[in-house]
Order: C-alpha cells, then structure tokens, then sequence
C-alpha cells in the first residue's frame, strides 16, 4: 500500500493539463466488445482502473496496445463470456461488462459486485431493465454471488428507471445498441459519461437519439464498425485541482478542461469565494481570501453537484469563515473523512442517517496521519493536507492512483510539496 505525505502551507501558482476522463473511459473500454473490430481511444488516462479494464478485456480475447495515450482495442477475437469474479470484486465498474457482453454475445457470467466502501450500490436497475429485454437470469451460487444471463434474442423495449442511475443507463444502452427493435428509457442518467458512450456508439454505426436528455431512444442495429474516439477530460480531476486552489489560496490555468461539464462546481467555488475565469478549454482560478462557507449544499444528479466534489469541497469548507451544511443524497458512506479530517482540527457532526454534515470553519487545519477509504475521499485529503501546517500523511493512497493519474506530480507543478513516499520514509516520519 502505497502513502503520500504532503507538508502544507504553500500557495499553488502555475498552469496544469487536465488528464483524460475516468468515468467516461471506463464505459467506452466496455463498450468496445460491441464492434467486433478496432476502436482507438485518444486520451485515455493512464490510471490503475483503466489498466484494470484492460486486463478484463484481455482476458476476454481482445487484443489490446497504447500508442501514447491512446489505447487500441481489438475485440474481433474476444470470445469468453465470463467475466473472471476477482475483476468485479476488484472494481465495480466492471459492472458495465454486463450489457457489452450480452450484447455482442447474447450470454454473460458476472459476479454480483456487492457493496463497496462509498455504499451499498445495488444493480438492480441494471438486472430489472435487462430482464424486461426478454432476457433470463440465474444464480450460479447458492449465496446468489454469481449471475448467469443469457437469451436467444435480445429484443428491445421501454424501460423506467426508479433513480436515473448512471451505470444502469450506460448498461442498458450497451445491452440494446445490437438488439432488435426499439428500447427506450426513461429518467435516464444525463451525466456526461453517459452522452460520452453514445457518442462513442454512435461514431461506431448505432443509432441513439436523445442523448444528454432524461429520455433516450436506441434503435437496435445490425452490427458496429471500427471507430477512433476521443475521449474528454475528467471534470472530477478538474475540479479536485480547482478545490486545492480554493483551499490553498493561489492562482492556476488548468488547460483542456471539460468546461461545459463543470457547471455547478464552478458555481460552488465562485461561492466559497474563488475567481473564474473560463475561455474555451481554459480554467483561470484564483482565490485570495479564506473561503467562505455555503449555507446549504445536496449532491445531486448532473447537472447538479456531483457526489464525485463532495468530499473536496467538505475540505475546503473546514476552512471557512462560518458554518455550512453537506447534504449527502447519492451514496449513504461518503463521509468517511469525517474522522480523519477531525484528526487535523477540523469541526464536523454528522447526523440525519449520515445524510447531513454541518461544517463549523476553523482558521487552520493542522498535519495529521491519515487514511484514504476511497478515491475522491484520498483526493480530498490531499486538499485538506495542502491546506494544513506541517506533515500529512495519507496512508492507503492506491485508491487515489484509480482516478488520478499522477495527483503528485500535477500538484508539484503547481508548487505543492507533495510526494509519494516508501514505507521506509513513512515509518522513518512516524518515528520522529
Ligand atoms: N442505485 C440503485 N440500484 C441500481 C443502481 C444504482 O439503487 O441498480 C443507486 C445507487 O446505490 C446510488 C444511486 O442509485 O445511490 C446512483 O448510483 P449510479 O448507478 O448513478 O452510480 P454508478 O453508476 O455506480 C457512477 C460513477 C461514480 C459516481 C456515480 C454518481 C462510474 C464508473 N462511477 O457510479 O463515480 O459517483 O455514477 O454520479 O462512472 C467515482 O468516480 O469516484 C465514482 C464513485
């Protein structure tokens, strides 16, 4: 398990590239099972969910390279309709397996992904939508952990989702692009990485109408063809960097910036109290002052503000001038920093079934050893770490490194003094 140690207290000054997007590569890599041929992917992020992505498609019988940051798929050889149970359990973004297989090969054999550490994350919606495609289901495990589906034709139909999840929607589309017929969904996800795998889809041969809307209509297809994508940057990491120079004070450009998919976020940091600037695919933040606080924020679907800046916007709002309220709505575990942020001085109470954080600002924060649980919550203590005296640092930071390619080095170029560190350097600190 790798650490990082941050010594805080530097302002951030400097210009930054935005790495490519996690949440819209991960479905696309799945997606590319559905072609039968070549798809290469510009802009792919170099990070250890992609790699795992990879893997799965390798040992599906794809064939895949990079050539720079874009990665090239073969998938006319893969056959295997198992997905290897480990994978899921690993990451469950492999989740989105699911409708990709069945798609092309009518049969996929996945493990239940279970809970992870921001929930519960049923698939319900997935496995209730794929059913209604005329497709059947069994457990191939007493404790129901592995699900075989299967069907002679998938035949497409209209589909309400309950919440408009974003992995069902992706999952659905990827289970009718192929299928006979007509399937439409309703209150479907319209966050950007589900109009990324239509539009990849799309340029591949299928037909989508609808996309970036809560109704989307897929028209069954007879077969896709090779495609070159480009995938955006990731509006998290964007925003992850835009949170550090709230936190930090500071100013920085971040370039090639999905400045459209950044709404919200800019709306919160201009409220805490930073200056923006947007320009095509630039992002100029600067913030002087300490922030201030937000009375009430509530993640929410997109267009809303997403649960993904939950936890990095809870790090700037510790240092506030005042107290401010996070409503929690998407995930129920997304307040596992809490303690760990308290270990720096922070003030927090959680309370309302853990929904509801109240955020009492302090004046600073102080180093502390802390612990990442999951990938945004690492990020946002490397924020909170920036923004504090002295050492902090981060143990179990490889589930920072699932999303962010190098969060070390883009931060040192903008001054921070940040570093991974071995568990020599870290047990040398600990003694100190
Ligand atoms: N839900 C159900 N049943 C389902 C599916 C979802 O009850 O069958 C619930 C979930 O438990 C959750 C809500 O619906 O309460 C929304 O979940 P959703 O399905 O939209 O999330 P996801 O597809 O599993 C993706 C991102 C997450 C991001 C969420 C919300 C990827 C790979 N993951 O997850 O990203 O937080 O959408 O925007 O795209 C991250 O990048 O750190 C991350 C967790």
């Amino acid at each position: 398990m790798s650490s990082i140690e941050v010594i805080g207290g530097e302002q951030l000054i400097g210009e930054l590239k935005i790495q490519g997007s996690k949440n819209a590569a991960l479905p696309v890599i799945a997606a590319t099972i559905l072609n039968k041929g070549i798809s290469k992917l510009k802009n792919c992020p170099k990070i250890c969910d992609v790699f795992h992505m990879i893997q799965i498609l390798e040992e599906l019988g794809c064939e895949t390279s990079w050539e720079a940051d874009t990665l090239i798929v073969n998938s006319s050889m893969a056959y295997i309709t198992q997905v290897p149970e480990d994978a899921v359990r690993k990451m469950r973004s492999s989740i989105l397996y699911l409708g990709a297989i069945l798609g092309r090969f009518h049969e996929v054999t996945i493990a239940y992904p279970g809970g992870c550490s921001i929930g519960k994350r049923p698939i319900n919606y997935h496995l209730d939508a794929i059913k209604k495609m005329n497709v059947s289901l069994e457990f191939l495990k007493q404790d129901e952990s592995i699900i075989h589906c299967y069907t002679n034709r998938i035949i497409g139909n209209d589909i309400f989702l309950e919440r408009p999840s974003v992995g069902a929607t992706q999952n659905i589309i990827l289970t009718a692009v192929l299928a006979e017929g007509v399937t439409r969904i309703y209150n479907a996800a319209r966050e950007p990485e589900v109009i990324e795998v239509c539009d990849y889809l799309i340029e591949a041969g299928a037909r989508i109408y609808g996309k970036g809307t809560a109704f989307l209509e897929i028209v069954g297809v007879e077969s896709l063809h090779d495609v070159d994508f480009w995938l955006s940057s990731d509006r998290i990491v964007a925003g992850t960097y835009m949170a550090a120079i709230a936190a930090t004070g500071g100013r920085a450009v971040f370039t090639k910036a999905p400045i459209k998919h950044l709404d919200s976020t800019i709306r919160i940091l201009r409220e805490v109290g930073c200056r923006i600037e947007v320009a095509e695919d630039r992002i100029k933040i600067s913030n002087k002052q300490r922030p201030l606080p937000i009375q009430v924020l509530k993640t929410q679907p997109y267009p809303g503000f997403p649960t993904d800046m939950q936890s990095q916007l809870m790090s700037i709002l510790c240092l506030a001038d005042g107290e401010s309220t996070i409503i929690e709505d998407i995930f129920e575990s997304r307040y596992q920093n809490v303690d760990d942020l308290r270990k720096m001085g922070a003030d927090i109470t959680v309370e309302d079934d853990m929904m509801k954080a109240k955020i009492f600002g302090v004046s600073k924060l102080h180093g502390a050893r802390v612990k990442a649980h999951d990938l945004r919550g690492g990020a946002a203590l490397v924020i909170a770490g920036l923004a504090a005296e002295g050492l902090t640092i981060i143990d179990e930071a490889d589930s920072i490194e699932r999303g962010y390619e190098d969060i070390c080095g883009d931060l040192s170029l903008l001054g921070a003094r940040i570093r991974y560190c071995s568990e020599k350097v870290r047990e040398l600190y600990c003694a100190q």
